[in-house]
């Protein structure tokens, strides 16, 4: 399990400040704040910093780490003015509603936009949510308990045809005899905790990995990516950012799988077709080896930078 207070490892850490010039009096949007590694660099920088994270522990938590700056802490029925010289606003929503609740709060326009899609190392390591498989417990997987589907509902509602589409959005090789082993499992006992998943992938697999990753982490990325709506919420995100950046200002994405990157490919192509937004580079920038001994997580990361152009 993860020490409480072991903190994310930031992809492209320390790299932002020189990608997105950061400096004194830029005002930065910070969409998925985590363990606050990206929001710290840019106040460290002397930027004005706006976050948003769905997950109020992860506010908690940022808030403790990032200690040298005190933040104004909203949701999303704060309906009144924030004081226009404030350095630092965290909002408790889901990103999707960003372009209405920056409207609502008379925000600026931003001059660089980050955002560091998928779960935290914390959220995935902590007790209680069903994200890892390295402990049993129930398969829960929301970030957002608000939301109303855990991933055990999954289990039981999806057909077979369902289930393999699910997990071959992951690239599981695997997908269609995990699926129909699942069906025929569930006949006999519900599945709802981690073990039971588990243990019925390692069956299927026969223990093989794939490299070095455990061979339910595909399952279990495809999970918790349905539970919390993640390729919808990045849809609907992403058409919103262009009008929150200032004429040249900046936006980076991180994804770290293959589905996510073609969402936000997709999305770059379009607005650079309408001239929009242009890309920095080609290809999408990858972490430095030196990262990867650090934190083999980060070895699927891809950050691709677009400037606004109008
Ligand atoms: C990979 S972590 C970010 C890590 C952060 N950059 C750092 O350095 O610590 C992603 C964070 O985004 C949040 N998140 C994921 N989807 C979100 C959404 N739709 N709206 C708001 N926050 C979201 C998660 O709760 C998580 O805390």
């Amino acid at each position: 399990m993860i020490n409480p207070v072991q903190r994310h490892f930031t992809a492209f850490k320390g790299e932002l400040k020189n990608l997105f010039g950061f400096q004194p009096g830029f005002i930065f949007l910070d969409l998925t704040l985590g363990d606050g590694g990206h929001t710290q660099e840019a106040l460290e920088a002397g930027c004005r910093v706006v976050s948003f994270d769905l997950d109020e522990e992860a506010i908690k938590r940022a808030v403790g780490f990032v200690k040298a700056f005190t933040p104004i802490i909203v949701g999303e029925e704060q309906n009144s003015k924030i004081p226009e010289n404030f350095s630092w606003i965290v909002i408790k929503s889901n990103f999707v509603k960003v372009s209405e609740i920056c409207d609502k709060l008379s925000l600026p326009k931003f001059n660089g936009i980050i955002a560091d899609l998928g779960p935290s190392q914390f959220q995935v390591l902590s007790e209680g949510r069903g994200l890892s498989f390295s402990v049993n417990e129930p398969l829960d997987m929301r970030m957002d308990q608000s939301l109303g589907v855990t991933a055990a509902d999954l289990l039981k509602v999806l057909n077979e045809g369902e289930l393999s589409e699910l997990f071959s959005m992951v690239d599981e090789p695997f997908a269609k005899p995990i699926a129909r082993m699942i069906v025929k499992q569930r006949a006999i006992t519900p599945i709802e905790n981690t073990k039971q998943l588990t243990d019925l992938i390692l069956r299927v697999k026969k223990f093989r990995t794939e490299g070095r990753i455990h061979p339910a982490t595909k399952v279990y990325m495809a999970l918790r990516m349905a539970v919390n709506l993640e390729r919808d919420n990045i849809r609907l995100l992403l058409p919103q950012l262009p009008d929150l950046l200032q004429k040249d200002g900046l936006l980076g994405i991180i994804s770290f799988h293959s589905g996510e990157d073609k969402i936000v490919k997709d999305f770059i192509r379009d607005y650079e077709d309408r001239k929009i937004l242009c890309a920095i580079n080609d290809k999408p920038i990858e972490p430095k080896p030196e990262e990867l001994l650090i934190s083999p997580r980060t070895r699927s990361a891809k950050l691709r930078l677009v400037k606004k152009n109008i």
